[in-house]
């Protein structure tokens, strides 16, 4: 297993849309341990694989207490949605910053598993969030893109500016 490094916003490459996974081999299985690796070790509760540089469609979430409740998505697409609900999010990929994002309360999630086979997934409370916001990076998205303009430029120039006293 490995660490990736995860990309750092505003990093250009998190604009990119993820490809569709054309079939699910001991490589994908490989990389989606990385990737879980990578989650827990930052330590987040999710982890799209556009934020480690790799555009392919796939997410890992893991929302639980307990940290031992991983699932990966492959392919991931939303088949139904209901409700709204806000919540305060962070991300991986933007260190430190933590905003309110108003979402569906309720979501259904159709994937394929590590095994290459369809499920389909109901989630509400902070796994749908979770997932919302991992499939949206996907996307080429992150979480700040829907604040306003003067709040992401705000985040844009504090994190530029961390970024700096950090080197
Ligand atoms: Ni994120």
């Amino acid at each position: 297993m490995a660490i990736h490094q995860i990309l750092q916003y505003p990093d250009e490459r998190l604009h990119t849309i993820a490809n569709k996974v054309s079939a699910v081999t001991e490589t994908t299985r490989k990389f989606i341990n990385d990737m879980a690796e990578t989650m827990y070790a930052a330590p987040g509760i999710g982890l799209a694989a556009t934020q480690v540089d790799v555009h392919q469609c796939i997410i890992v979430v893991d929302a639980s207490e307990t940290h031992d409740k991983l699932i990966a998505f492959i392919n991931p697409e939303l088949i139904a949605c209901s409700g709204e609900s806000e919540c305060e999010e962070g991300c991986l990929s933007v260190p430190g910053i933590y905003e309110k994002v108003r979402r569906a309360k309720k979501i259904t999630v159709r994937a394929l598993n590590v095994e290459g086979e369809t499920f389909t997934l109901d989630a509400e409370g902070l796994l749908a969030v979770c997932i919302q916001h991992e499939m949206d990076h996907l996307q080429g998205k992150v979480f700040v893109e829907y604040l306003s303009h003067l709040k992401q430029t705000r985040i844009r120039s504090k994190l530029k500016k961390r970024r700096r006293e950090t080197m």
